[in-house]
């Protein structure tokens, strides 16, 4: 029995940060951003879209009243999470309509904790067969202003349905999976913003995929050669040709020349997106399905997922035939295309001001203007409970 991917979602909140206009305040070669990071705009989230707002409008893009009856559990990976006890699962179970006989539950690993979740899924669709899994991954990466992970900010959610007989991607069951106790990238309790030994973290990165991918080849018996293309968790773009970069003494030049040009195309949403922790390798993958041409059925795909602490995992993803058609390329074009710039004046002060919650447990704040009506959206607390809805319902919750 196939298992794996028949529904991709993907959604960033409407408001981005153009990395030049940011080099130039900070007094930066603007191509350190765009050549060095590899980095053209950011996606910036206001209050409004936290990581379960934000998660659930991936996934009502793609759920059908049918998929809403046959989900029978829901995945929530993020670090930027909402409460210490209750799962983001919860709130996108409500918001998107989700049946009530289901497993909710939110994960966390750093960025790895969406492939956990993954296989976890694939373990449950074998048992149950019927089944759906609904996969989110949702996160706000923030490093704060003047920081050296300032340009490697970025939101957003993937929202992913797993079933049996996938019609986008088979997951493979073999995979390698590594883990080493280390402090590369960490967010205490008491922290909004995430430490990070910026250098360390990429060299971890690399030594982590060198870990997974030598124990996958080892195992499998597998060549680079293998596969159509490589996807990698993708916290900058230029992370990930450092990942090509690494295993490039195992390729031939044909190889090295088709990953390369694959990593273009699977780098298009991320280059203007920026980091979303958990979500940022689906995203690559995402890119690459809808912004590559179409790719042989049956293709394989080497997928790497990082995660800082440190987490990483080497699997491999099948492509289905006309699997293109199942796909929203143009709504996520759309998307990315309409979004609003902040200027830098803006951007800052949407970092400087997260929500305050008073002494009696209530926090009002003020709509953003570019916010669709489609959206969910977070709009207050009250009394220690978080209110999310449409615009249409903001009457009576904000300000
Ligand atoms: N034109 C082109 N390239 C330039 C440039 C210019 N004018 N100026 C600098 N660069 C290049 C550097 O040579 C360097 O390239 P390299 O990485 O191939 O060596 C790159 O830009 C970054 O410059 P560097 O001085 O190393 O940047 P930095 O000290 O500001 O740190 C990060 C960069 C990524 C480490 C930092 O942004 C960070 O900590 N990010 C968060 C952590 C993270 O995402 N880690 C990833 C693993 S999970």
């Amino acid at each position: 029995m196939k298992i794996g991917m028949d529904k991709i979602g993907f959604f960033t909140p409407p408001t981005y940060v153009d990395m030049v206009e940011l080099a130039k305040v900070r007094d930066v070669d603007p191509n350190k951003y765009l050549i060095g990071i590899g980095q053209e705009k950011m996606s910036i989230a206001s209050n409004n879209y936290d990581a379960v707002a934000m998660a659930a409008n991936a996934a009502q893009a793609i759920l059908t009243e049918e998929d809403k009856e046959q989900i029978d559990m829901i995945l929530f990976a993020t670090e930027s999470g909402v409460d210490q006890s209750k799962s983001g699962a919860t709130w996108v179970h409500d918001l998107v309509g989700i049946q009530p006989f289901v497993r909710s539950v939110e994960l966390k690993q750093a960025c790895y904790s969406a492939t956990a979740g993954l296989q976890l899924a694939m373990g449950h669709i074998a048992l149950h067969p019927e089944s759906k899994v609904l996969l989110l991954a949702s996160d706000i990466a923030k490093y704060g202003l003047n920081t050296g992970g300032e340009p490697t900010q970025g939101a957003g959610a993937v929202a992913i349905l797993l079933s049996a007989e996938p019609r986008i991607l088979e997951i493979e069951k073999e995979s390698a999976t590594y883990t080493e106790d280390i402090d590369d990238f960490w967010r205490p309790n008491y922290s909004e913003l995430a430490f990070v030994d910026g250098k360390y973290s990429n060299e971890a990165y690399l030594n982590t995929l060198k870990a997974s991918w030598g124990r996958y080849k080892d195992q499998q018996h597998a060549n680079l050669s293998d596969f159509e293309a490589l996807v990698f968790h993708v916290p900058y773009t230029k992370m990930g040709r450092k990942a090509l970069q690494a295993l490039e003494d195992e390729m031939t030049e044909e190889v090295t020349e088709r990953f390369n040009t694959y990593y273009e195309s699977a780098i298009r949403y991320n280059k203007t997106v920026g980091n979303i922790y958990t979500g940022s390798l689906y995203l690559s993958l995402l890119s690459l399905l809808e912004q590559a041409d179409e790719l042989p059925s049956d293709a394989r795909i080497g997928l790497f997922s990082y995660g800082s602490g440190a987490v990483g995992e080497f699997f491999i993803g099948k492509v289905q035939a006309g699997y293109k058609d199942y796909l929203q390329t143009t709504a996520h074009e759309a998307q990315l295309n309409n979004r609003h710039k902040l200027s830098i004046e803006e951007y800052e002060d949407l970092l400087t001001h997260p929500v305050e919650v008073d002494e009696a447990g209530n926090a009002s704040f003020t709509a953003s203007e570019v916010i669709s009506k489609e959206d969910f959206i977070f709009m207050a607390v009250r009394e220690h409970r978080r209110q999310y809805g449409k615009m249409n319902e903001y009457a009576g919750q904000g300000e």
